[in-house]
């Protein structure tokens, strides 16, 4: 289903992949196993065969109710929060679905920074629409969501008044815990459970991404199906036939040849918040202990105009992970133009598709020859059922590559530092010592 095309040759040989094997091996029984650190947090594991059908009927419902009533829904939640929902619109809908009028519900996001300016001119084009609210917090008290929500509930409550504003807004959160469960409690706002076993960044086939792409529109089914196909290819222990598990494989060898940043590039402006999205699954779960690569991504061809040259010819300590679609979601054929002013006739009849195939196949040479190994992924299309089977291949490639790296793939520690600090310079009672602190500094 998504095919492992090209392994990094000539900077990686088979028997490099091969005596991989053992290490792959160990990471697989960690996991599998549930022996590893963080082991209590592997409900993404088997959650697409094993999704609740009843509460998955119960979200499918309120989407339809959702977008009964509304056409903006203002998807509120930070990092594993929201950007699952995020890639997925994007690489689902028209790229151009926000100027359309036959596009259904409009979907835009707040809460994941806390830009003023951003906000206030949010506000500024809710009142066009009927507005819906999914506020979603696994924690219930992250302070970009949180302040975000605060803003936006008291706008819904001012137009709808409360009963109104209460069937309007949907809180996504813990089953037991936090502020924001007690606020929807409280308030009588529908509710939808994150599972105690499933972290931010592995939760977008929970409710978290589920309910806003259920109300957009989104074939949740397929995408459900798509995870549940993967589940089933990507659980095998062979480097041949798992290319998730060859995959981070790969990462690893390169990783031990000096490479330390990987990007992941596209020729399909589609997957630019996939890549977002794989940047935190990969720099959240792998980044700690003062190890592992660091995640990036371009979008290519824009990007070869920017960052192209650093890639040809700088620091050589990059390698590329290449995604691409090999069925576009549509096709254009180039034309022909009297008198070839432009000199571009000799592509006229191609497909555009064809076209930008080539510049991905002489940039991955180009780079190739400049010291820039690439590996190659395929997906088929651009489908609901696609994505499904992508979001899982890297959740599974990801958990693994962090337990060949002996990390904890499922925790975070790292992201409290800046949060203590703004804390105690914002004044949040409990934090006077921390305060203290950095002022002396
Ligand atoms: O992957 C993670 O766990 C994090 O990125 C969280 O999703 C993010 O910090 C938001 O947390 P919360 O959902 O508790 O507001």
């Amino acid at each position: 289903m998504i095919k492992l095309v090209h392994k990094a040759q000539p900077f990686v040989a088979e028997h490099e992949i091969a005596y991989q094997e053992p290490l792959v091996r160990t990471a697989h029984e960690i996991l599998h196993g549930q022996k590893g650190q963080g082991s209590d947090y592997l409900g993404w594991l088997n959650l697409p065969s094993t999704l609740d059908r009843t509460e998955l009927d119960r979200l499918k419902e309120t989407a339809r109710r959702l977008a009964g009533s509304a056409n903006m829904l203002v998807v509120i939640g930070i990092g594993g929060s929201y950007l699952g929902a995020r890639a997925a619109l994007q690489f689902l809908r028209h790229s151009f679905s926000e100027y359309k009028q036959d596009a259904g519900m409009q979907v835009v996001f707040a809460g994941n920074q806390m830009s003023s300016t951003y906000l206030a001119e949010l506000l500024d084009v809710l009142d066009q629409y009927e507005v819906a609210v999914n506020v979603i917090s696994k924690s219930g008290t992250t302070t970009e969501p949180a302040l975000a929500f605060r803003t936006l509930e008291a706008y819904m409550i001012q137009r709808y008044g409360s009963d109104g504003a209460a069937s309007r807004i949907v809180a996504t959160t813990d089953k037991a815990r936090g502020a924001l469960l007690s606020l929807a409690n409280e308030r009588h706002y529908d509710t939808f459970v994150i599972p105690d076993d499933i972290g931010g960044r592995y939760s977008v086939l929970t409710p978290v991404g589920l309910l806003p792409l259920a109300a957009a529109g989104v074939d949740i089914d397929a995408m459900i199906a798509g995870a549940a196909a993967a589940e089933r290819d990507l659980a095998v222990c062979d480097l041949d036939a798992n290319p998730a598990y060859a995959y981070a494989a790969l990462r690893s060898i390169l990783h031990q040849k000096g490479k330390t940043i990987e990007m992941l590039v596209s020729f399909e402006p589609g997957l630019h918040y996939v890549a977002e999205w794989w940047k935190q699954l990969f720099g959240e779960s792998e980044g700690k202990d003062n190890k592992a690569l660091f995640p990036s991504s371009a979008d290519f061809s824009t990007d070869l105009h920017s960052l192209g040259q650093y890639i040809q010819e700088g620091a050589r300590i990059m390698f590329e992970t290449v995604l691409k679609v090999a069925k576009p979601r549509r096709t254009l054929v180039v034309g022909e133009i009297a008198g070839n002013v432009d000199g571009l006739n000799y592509l006229a009849g191609k497909e555009w598709r064809e076209v930008n195939d080539t510049a991905m196949t002489a940039t991955r040479l180009a780079h190739t020859a400049g010291g820039v190994p690439n590996l190659l992924l395929e997906l088929p299309d651009m489908s609901a059922h696609t994505l499904g089977y992508l979001f899982y291949f890297f959740e599974k490639a990801c958990a693994i590559s962090a337990y060949m790296l002996a990390i904890n793939p499922f925790d975070q520690p790292g992201v409290e530092a800046y949060k203590t600090n703004m804390f105690a310079l914002l004044g949040k009672p409990g934090f006077e010592a921390q305060r203290e602190a950095l002022r002396s500094l």
